[in-house]
């Protein structure tokens, strides 16, 4: 239509016939794009430095606008089920720290990637894939979270700031905003993850997503959450180092117990919880 009624026009300014054959081009060409558009704005990574030849699994990275009031954006790295990607579940992994680098995860801990520390000589650093990966049968995205780490930054400071409970509610938004873009993952039994200070950021995000995505479209599909060497109260975390030892075949006095106990509150972060009283057995 827009090609019929430019060539029709009359006493007007003639286009070219070139003009109007390549705006017809451009408009069968945008079209029949629509259908991928999802995918084409995928950034998929195909070779990183340090890894010889092309990635033997599908490594995405990108942006997610979590809060729209300072432009706080969180990266990512996504690396698709070598398995069955379309079946397989759906974790997302937050390291700890606060403040380690999703990347920490992907190369130290559940990632198809390992430095090749034992061969290193000098230079830049070479990777090795690595056998054992979760990814081998689960989707896993890894996040660069809270807003500050690694990649991930605010547009204005103010974004830095968020709560515990906010940064929950940040990574449902993520989930929520990036399930949107990658609709084929949204029935995908959807697990959080992570270890460390996670244990305080992955049991609210999975809080936050139980109570509350009720309105999401897609309906986040929670299955549950995990969280290893979980960090949850630094007062019985590292008091309750005392009683483990002393379970462990260590047998300190009830007094030496008690006084180690009260030196692991002193390196609590919380005054109100150090001069919370000591259990006494
Ligand atoms: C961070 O946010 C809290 C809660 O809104 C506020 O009380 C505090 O003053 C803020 N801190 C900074 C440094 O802006």
């Amino acid at each position: 239509m827009v090609c019929s009624s430019s060539s029709s026009a009359s006493g007007g300014r003639r286009r070219s016939p070139h003009v109007v054959l390549a705006g017809l081009l451009l408009l069968i060409a945008s079209s029949s794009c629509l259908f991928a558009a999802a995918e084409a704005k995928r950034n998929v990574i195909t070779h990183i430095k340090g890894f010889e030849g092309p990635l033997p699994f599908h490594l995405e990275t990108g942006y997610v606008e979590v809060d729209e009031e300072h432009g706080a954006q969180l990266f990512y790295y996504f690396i698709e089920s070598e398995r069955n990607p379309a079946e397989d579940p759906l974790l997302l992994w937050i390291t700890g720290g606060p403040g380690c680098s999703a990347l920490s995860g992907l190369l130290f801990e559940i990632g198809p990637l390992k430095f090749d520390v034992a061969g290193y000589t000098e230079g830049f650093p070479r990777l090795v894939y690595f056998e054992d990966s979760w990814t081998k049968v689960a989707n896993v995205i890894f996040l660069d979270a809270p807003v500050g780490t690694g990649f991930s930054y605010s547009r204005e400071d103010a974004g830095l700031n968020v709560s515990l409970t906010g940064s929950g509610r940040q990574h449902h938004t993520f989930l929520r905003k990036w399930l949107a873009e990658h609709p084929e993952f949204a029935s995908n039994p959807l697990y959080i993850g992570g270890d460390s200070y996670s244990g305080y950021t992955v049991p609210v995000t999975a809080l936050d997503i139980a109570t509350n995505s009720n309105q999401d479209d897609p309906k986040l599909n929670l299955a549950g959450y995990m969280v290893g060497n979980a960090a949850t109260d630094d007062r019985y975390d590292s008091g309750g180092k005392v009683p483990f030892m002393h379970g462990m075949g260590s047998s300190p006095t009830s007094s030496t117990r008690r006084r180690a106990w009260d030196a692991a509150a002193i390196f609590t972060r919380s005054p109100t919880r150090a001069t919370r009283s000591a259990p006494t057995r």
